[in-house]
């Protein structure tokens, strides 16, 4: 593969990237943080990635430097078969309840600019032929839930987002893998209690991978999410008003 992965420099993206450079896929890095980006690069070269692993500056709340990343990206790898989105926000309810201007950033960057970075990469990718759009969103976007009512909310337009790119390019030899990750222990998720069935990052991306590879359109990682939120799915409304779950 030939993959753009923004969202590298951490978490499940880092883990993601470091998987795939060690089977030898060609790797460009987007993200926001230059430092970052150039550790994260220099730890895939001396895991074994295919030479040169370029890092590109791209910013997922500033939506009018997505075009040059993506040409920057498409000129590195020579043209790319693969985009991997990892990068998103997280608070919790009360952090946001508390803070409209950080909610405003988080629903900007989740959903409208992730949305809006992925229609250019899909056209890319439609344009030569085909291709892999993997997208990081969350079981939080599976059903309305007290603890993640906001960032649920971006989620769950994501989803349905991909869902969509499925239905309608699928046969034109689009594969969108929407990743759903239940609760993996990253940056993200410092300081929160894990619940059961916590997963790590390195397990997240070999689920990923080997989705990715079986062109599946869903994955749930770790895999008994897939269970809980379909149970989560089917209760009744009386049961979640109140249950804190
Ligand atoms: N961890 C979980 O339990 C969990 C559960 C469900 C879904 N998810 C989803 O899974 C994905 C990966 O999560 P994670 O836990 O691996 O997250 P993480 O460790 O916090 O890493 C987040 C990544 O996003 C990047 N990022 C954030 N804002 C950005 C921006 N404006 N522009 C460019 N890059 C930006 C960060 O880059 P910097 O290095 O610059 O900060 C970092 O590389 C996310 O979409 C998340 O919503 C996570």
């Amino acid at each position: 593969m030939k993959a753009v992965v923004l969202g590298a420099t951490k978490g499940m993206g880092r883990a993601l990237a470091q998987a795939m450079a060690a089977r030898g896929d060609r790797l460009c890095l987007l993200g926001r943080d230059g430092d970052a980006l150039a550790k994260g690069a220099e730890d895939l070269r001396i895991r074994g990635a295919p030479e040169p692993v370029k890092t590109v500056p791209c910013d997922l709340s500033d939506p009018d430097g997505f075009e040059a990343a993506l040409d920057a990206a498409d000129a590195a790898l020579d043209g790319f078969d693969t985009v991997v989105i990892t990068a998103a926000l997280f608070g919790t309810q009360d952090e946001l309840e508390a803070d409209p201007a950080r909610t405003a950033r988080l629903l900007q960057v989740n959903f409208t600019n992730t949305i809006l970075f992925c229609e250019l990469a899909r056209k890319r990718l439609l344009a030569r032929g085909g291709g892999t759009l993997c997208v990081f969103s969350s079981v939080a976007g599976d059903r309305a839930r007290k603890p993640v009512v906001l960032y649920g909310a971006s989620k769950a337009g994501l989803s349905y987002y991909c869902e969509g790119l499925d239905h309608k390019f699928a046969q034109q030899g689009l594969h969108v893998l929407l990743v759903k990750p239940g609760f993996v222990k990253t940056s993200m998720t410092a300081g929160l209690d894990p619940p059961p069935f916590a997963g790590e990052p390195d397990d997240v991306a070999k689920s990923v991978l080997s989705a990715m590879d079986a062109g599946k359109a869903v994955v749930y990682a770790p895999a008994p999410w897939r269970l809980v939120m379909l149970v989560i799915r089917n209760l009744p409304r009386f049961v979640m008003r109140r249950i804190g779950f």
